[in-house]
């Protein structure tokens, strides 16, 4: 088990720390939400433990598929450990049906299926609110190079494929979710931050329940129990 060293980053959902590897470091899941760019905080009792359980399911699966991630093994009930990266400033968000901010910005109800994938990029900077920006957008302001803004939607595509059929065979919607991509030190782009109920809108297949962070945005109640639904969906709830 590698040496945990001093902390790196605190995010809203996550403390990044350093190794005694110089390529890796640990992720610590933290039970912290934010909605609405920080302006609603809260807590989800056991967020922490059950997010660092679906992400490694979900990185495990991915990996198996041969999609490049950061993910190196799971260390705790809170600790990932992962390869160190330089996260690309973009958010790649990928749809399936139309949901949030999508079903605002093009006026069709929550819930519509979309005939075909939307993906959609924003800019990673909370002074501006994480924008919608174009390829025109991300090239000039260096976020990445058209070449790497393939990849990103490539891969971010065939994440798709794998994360729906297999979310399908558990009866849950892939509705939209949210991926983040760095470069590690050899220049290979990654997959990296996380996927969890913070990150993906996952609707049960029958009834169209909301399983996941959507619960605490809206407040919607319930908002653990989703989460650990999604875990026990997963097959990963061992209690
Ligand atoms: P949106 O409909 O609010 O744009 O969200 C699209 C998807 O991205 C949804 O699955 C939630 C996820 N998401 C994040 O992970 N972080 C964010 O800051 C936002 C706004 C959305």
């Amino acid at each position: 088990m590698p040496a945990k060293g001093e902390m790196l980053y605190e995010g809203k959902a996550k403390k990044i720390f350093l190794t005694d590897h110089p390529e890796q470091v640990i992720v610590e899941y933290k039970d912290d939400a934010t909605a609405f760019n920080g302006q609603k905080k809260g807590q989800i009792a056991g967020k922490g433990e059950m997010n660092n359980r679906i992400a490694s399911i979900f990185f495990k699966l991915l990996e198996a598929k041969g999609i490049p991630t950061h993910y190196i093994d799971t260390l705790s009930e809170r600790e990932m450990l992962v390869k160190k990266v330089k996260i690309l400033p973009l958010e790649v968000v990928v749809r399936n049906i139309a949901a949030g901010s999508l079903a605002k910005r093009i006026g069709w109800e929550e819930g519509t299926i979309l005939p075909k994938t939307v993906v959609e990029f924003y800019y990673k900077n909370d002074d501006l609110g994480d924008p919608l920006v174009t390829p025109s957008h991300i090239d000039v302001l260096e976020l990445a190079t058209p070449e790497q803004l393939n990849v990103l939607e490539s891969l971010a595509r065939d994440i798709n494929v794998y994360l729906k059929a297999f979310l399908s065979d558990k009866n849950l919607l892939l509705v939209d979710f949210k991926l983040e991509f760095g470069i590690d030190s050899d220049g290979n782009i990654l997959l990296a931050d996380e996927i969890s109920p913070d990150t993906c809108r996952f609707w049960d297949a029958d009834t169209r329940e909301k399983l996941d962070k959507d619960r605490f945005r809206r407040d919607l109640g319930s908002v653990e129990e989703a989460y650990e639904e999604i875990l026990r969906r997963l097959g990963g709830l061992t209690r």
